[in-house]
């Protein structure tokens, strides 16, 4: 089965801007993919140029085998832009009625019940956009996404807006759609969000992929550092198991000792060092 998103020397160019500089990235089947980056990094870029929104200038994007852009592929992804605007005085069930029409989905009142169930807005079925606050808005939005069962899922920024409960439903929301096997490509900079819920990471910074992995592999040892009484010693290759020979040593040199950690990245560790330090 061909991956759900393939990306491959992707590059895209506004005028003297160079957004993207070769990317590479693949989405299998029924995985979550967070795609974190700075601002300007080309997150947003590279999802319009998966939907079909925007012409990379070079490199190749494929969606379920199809071509981005292609018909097959607009019908097999679901997207949330980062800055939507849905109209006020459209009630959620006639916003995604709306959407099941321009989608040509057939799944009529059902599926639009589900769509709300399952983004936690039963009861706000009949309520219009312009009375729903931000973060309703934005679990509005992934129902949307959602019309039609789509294999892949764009989602850019989707909960930048939330409060952490409704965070908690976006996340729980994430993992039933893999155990759907639905595919998902996360654009966000909340770094525990993404810890939590993806099965890969990739960092982005400046057009380029400059890290990519789980997030277990992501988080590997760094070192052990020892409090002594003359500062902080530092072992950059050093693990758990070598410990107590350290401090054996140092006691028999008539070192004081007042502390040991044993340190491994954080996601966040990750991304800070990969884009050196670039503020969001
Ligand atoms: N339509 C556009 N015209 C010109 N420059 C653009 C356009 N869209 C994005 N850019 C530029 O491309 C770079 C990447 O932007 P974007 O993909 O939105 O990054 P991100 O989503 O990671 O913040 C930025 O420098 C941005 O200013
Ligand atoms: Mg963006």
């Amino acid at each position: 089965m061909s991956a759900a998103l393939a990306v491959s020397g992707l590059a895209k160019r506004y005028g003297a801007v160079e957004a993207l500089r070769g990317v590479d990235l693949q989405v299998e089947a029924g995985e979550l993919v967070g795609l974190l980056g700075p601002n300007g990094a080309g997150k947003s870029t590279l999802v319009k140029i998966a939907c079909g929104l925007v012409r990379p200038t070079t490199g190749r994007a494929e969606v379920c085998g199809a071509r981005a852009g292609s018909r097959e592929a607009r019908a097999a992804l679901g997207y949330l832009a980062e800055f939507f605007r849905f109209p006020g005085w459209t009630s959620a069930d006639e916003l995604l009625e709306l959407h099941q029409q321009l989608a040509g989905s057939g799944g009529g009142e059902q599926e639009r019940r589900e769509l709300l169930d399952l983004v936690g807005l039963s009861d706000a079925r009949s309520r219009r956009v312009e009375e729903m606050s931000k973060g309703m808005q934005q679990r509005l939005g992934i129902a949307q996404a959602l019309v039609g069962a789509p294999r892949l899922l764009l989602l850019d920024e989707p909960t930048s807006a939330l409060d952490p409960v409704g965070r908690r439903t976006v996340r729980t929301l994430l993992e039933e759609l893999r155990r759907r096997g639905v595919s998902v490509l996360l654009n966000s900079h909340l770094l525990s969000e993404i810890e939590l819920v993806c099965d890969r990471v990739v960092i982005l910074l400046a057009g380029q992929v400059v890290t990519a992995g789980t997030p277990a592999e992501l988080a590997s040892p760094r070192g052990v550092e020892i409090d002594t009484d003359r500062g902080t010693e530092v072992h950059a290759d050093a693990g758990r198991d070598d410990v107590p020979q350290f401090v054996e040593q140092l006691v028999r040199d008539g070192r004081k000792v007042y502390g040991v950690r044993v340190r491994t990245s954080t996601l966040e560790e990750v991304y800070v060092e990969a884009v050196g330090g670039e503020t969001e």
